[in-house]
């Protein structure tokens, strides 16, 4: 039998889900030991780093690292050890979309998945309940459990549970302190019911019994693809209203406010933006689309690949704004890019919209000046370069020019595309910022307004007060 009592965890990836999700877990459950590991040596160092850099920036996390670490909370790049100690192993790693080979452009890739399932297997003396973490392909934990039982040892039991996370980057912290829900999915089996109540009492340390929901393995699996193909569905559809604002003279503000204010439909996810970014709406939507054309499903598969391709359409159509409302030419205009992160309170770079709209404006040959406050360097110039595979990164660095502060960014430059909604943006003296762009001749304040309120609109324009006092 699976053991009952969990007093050993073992999460298998230490990134934006394993991370912060056990180390909150070690905090809330001083009597578990909780041991991250991941191949990545660099990010177990950083995890252990003497002054907390830890590898991901997400409010709240350094604290709670600080309280548990060393006491009940431990980083390493032992994978085999921990998996050897642990009575619960989570399934932590990535899992991006496949680049090649079958559903190439939409499935998942399970490589990383099923390596550590492997080693599990190949690890484990003693009985495990080992746990979906990463987000899955529909039945994925079947296959778990056919390389977990075909590689065991003779005794050695496993229990599989799925327990997909919906934390979101940048509130993390407070998203695992106070959950909407916990879902734990299991085999309706009295070993998967086991299982699954070993890892409610792990959870029912903090959060109230009736935000615990209890499940089947697929209904699990796919809640979570659902939740994020919902969200991300909602924020298409209010960017597709905004295309239609523009060509009407409504205003998407006003709209999304009065739709919102239905209490059948509610105000959240109803910004209009330049698009989602990050690395789950996508991959978790495509890899829908996936399992619904797998299933002989096409009409479904088109309804939810429209999804993505609204967003694709959103990103281009913000381009074009930019390049029509600087006279249809931005050839060496200057452009400043103010924040590159996929969205405010993370550093987190994937699927960001930053990089399609900087790769659209150095493809039309503008010089782009880029700042955000948590995005390293050298991350801005690995993500160039992937967008624009076919220019060398000494080309782009001709092009490219990054900065340490807002201000510093907008000085002499054409126009200003706020990308990530940093609070911090909201506090740029505009006054400052009037008086060393560069305007075009003959250019007043109110055609100067017009021109940078446009490529505002879609970010955090309503917040943003362009009405300052010139004095001329
Ligand atoms: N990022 C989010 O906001 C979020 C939210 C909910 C769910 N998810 C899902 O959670 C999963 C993890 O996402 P993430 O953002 O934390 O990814 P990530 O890339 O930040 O972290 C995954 C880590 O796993 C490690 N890893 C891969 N294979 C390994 C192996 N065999 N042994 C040890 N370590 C291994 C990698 O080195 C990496 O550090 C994904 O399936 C994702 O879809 C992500």
């Amino acid at each position: 039998m699976a053991p009952v009592q969990v007093k050993k965890i073992c999460c298998i990836g230490a990134g934006y889900v394993g991370g912060p999700t056990c180390a909150v877990i070690a905090l809330k459950c001083p009597h578990i030991q909780v041991t991250i590991v991941d191949l990545n040596k660099a990010r177990v160092d950083a995890w252990n780093s003497p002054d907390f850099a830890v590898p991901i920036y997400e409010p709240g996390l350094v604290d709670v690292v600080k309280q548990c670490r060393g006491r009940n909370l431990f980083f390493s790049t032992d994978v085999d050890k921990a998996i050897l100690e642990a009575d619960l192993i989570f399934v932590s790693v990535n899992t991006p979309t496949k680049k090649s080979g079958v559903g190439a452009g939409f499935a998942a890739d399970l490589n990383y998945v099923e390596s550590a399932t492997r080693r599990i297997a190949a690890v484990a003396t003693s009985s495990k309940i080992v746990v979906e973490k990463s987000t899955v392909p529909c039945r994925t934990a079947e296959s778990m459990r056919t390389i977990l039982e075909a590689n065991s040892r003779p005794g050695t039991r496993f229990d599989i549970l799925s327990n997909p996370e919906f934390l979101a980057e940048g509130t993390a912290i407070a998203d695992l302190f106070k959950p909407d829900r916990v879902l734990i999915g299991s085999l309706q089996t009295t070993e998967g019911k086991e299982a699954c109540r070993a890892l409610a009492d792990v959870y029912a340390n903090w959060v109230p019994q009736e935000r615990i929901l209890t499940v089947g393995l697929w209904s699990s699996e796919l809640s979570k693809l659902a939740a994020n193909a919902m969200l991300a569905q909602r924020i298409s559809s209010i960017n597709a209203l905004s295309a239609i604002c523009e060509a009407t003279g409504a205003n998407i503000d006003e709209v999304s406010h009065a739709v919102g204010f239905d209490s059948r439909i509610g105000p959240k996810f109803l910004r209009a933006s330049v698009g989602f970014g990050g690395s789950c709406f996508q991959k978790d939507i495509l890899n829908l689309v996936y399992l619904s054309e797998s299933l002989h499903l096409p009409q479904v598969a088109a309804y939810w690949r429209q999804v993505v391709e609204m967003n694709e359409y959103q990103k281009s159509r913000f381009s074009k704004t930019v390049v029509d409302t600087l006279f249809n030419t931005i050839t060496g205009k200057h452009i400043a890019v103010l924040g590159f992160a996929f969205k405010a309170d993370t550093g987190d770079t994937r699927e960001s919209a930053a990089i399609s709209l900087i790769r659209d404006f150095l493809s039309e040959r503008a010089f782009v000046t880029i700042y955000d406050p948590q995005v390293s360097e050298e991350q801005i110039w690995q993500d160039l370069s992937e967008a624009c595979p076919t220019t060398p990164l000494e080309t782009i660095k001709k092009q490219v020019t990054i900065v340490h502060s807002a201000l510093e960014a907008c000085t002499q430059k054409e126009a200003i595309i706020i990308a990530t909604e940093w609070k911090e943006f909201l506090e740029i003296d505009w006054q400052t910022v009037y008086a060393n762009m560069n305007r075009f001749q003959g250019e007043g304040h109110w055609a100067w307004r017009a021109r940078v309120k446009t490529v505002l609109r879609h970010s955090l324009s309503s917040d943003i007060d362009l009405n300052f006092n010139i004095g001329h």
